[in-house]
């Protein structure tokens, strides 16, 4: 796929189809992705738990929170939820400060994803206090975001933002999932 399509593809998921598992090797696949790319002075300070059975993905998805501008949807139903969660921790015994990494890391792993036919989301709302507990992450671990991950159940498509210039992105009646991105003019200053 030419990478232009694959970005486009590469849109963010909250419905899955749950009883299709992501299995650890995937999720092996996909973090090497990310151990490839570029890293804020090579330091490279991203480790990350993968998770990909029912019980431990049962204790990471109450601390996520989902789709903030859609007010009346709680998130995921049981069914729609992720088969595979990767979390990206920073190491503070490497450095304090993680930059971009995150990030781009997050970018790549999604990108591998999408070429795999999965689909996911970044998630930054996270209880990371209580996920620590429930997951037993040593404090030296910050937790930086969780990207949920599945075989998607949901159709999304980009729109481009109007004169009123709303950002919000929104779902239909038919539960199509619509994003509104900013035209190209409106970012290129000069
Ligand atoms: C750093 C970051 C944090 C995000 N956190 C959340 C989140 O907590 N919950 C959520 O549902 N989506 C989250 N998203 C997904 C964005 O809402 C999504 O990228 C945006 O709506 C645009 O959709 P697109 O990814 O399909 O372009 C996050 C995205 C980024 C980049």
């Amino acid at each position: 796929m030419k990478l232009r399509d694959l970005i486009v593809r590469n849109r963010t998921c909250r419905r899955f189809i749950q009883d299709i598992p992501v299995t650890r090797q995937t999720l092996r696949e996909l973090v090497d992705l990310a151990r490839l790319s570029a890293s804020a002075a090579n330091l490279q300070p991203l480790k990350y738990i993968l998770s990909c059975e029912p019980e431990k993905n049962a204790l990471v998805f109450p601390h996520l929170g989902w789709a903030g501008y859609l007010k009346d949807w709680p998130g995921p139903k049981e069914g729609e939820r992720p088969s595979a969660y990767i979390i990206i921790l920073g190491d503070t015994q490497i450095s304090r400060c993680f930059d971009c990494d995150p990030g781009i890391a997050a970018q790549s792993i999604l990108l591998g994803a999408t070429e795999k036919g999965l689909a996911g989301c970044m998630i930054g709302t996270v209880q990371r206090q209580q996920l620590h507990k429930v997951l037993d992450i040593p404090s030296r671990f910050e937790i930086l975001l969780v990207l949920a991950l599945g075989k998607p159940a949901e159709t999304v498509v980009l729109e481009t933002v109007g004169a009123d210039g709303e950002i919000k992105y929104w779902r239909d009646e038919d539960g199509v999932h619509h994003v509104p991105k900013r035209p190209l003019d409106d970012i290129i200053l000069d």
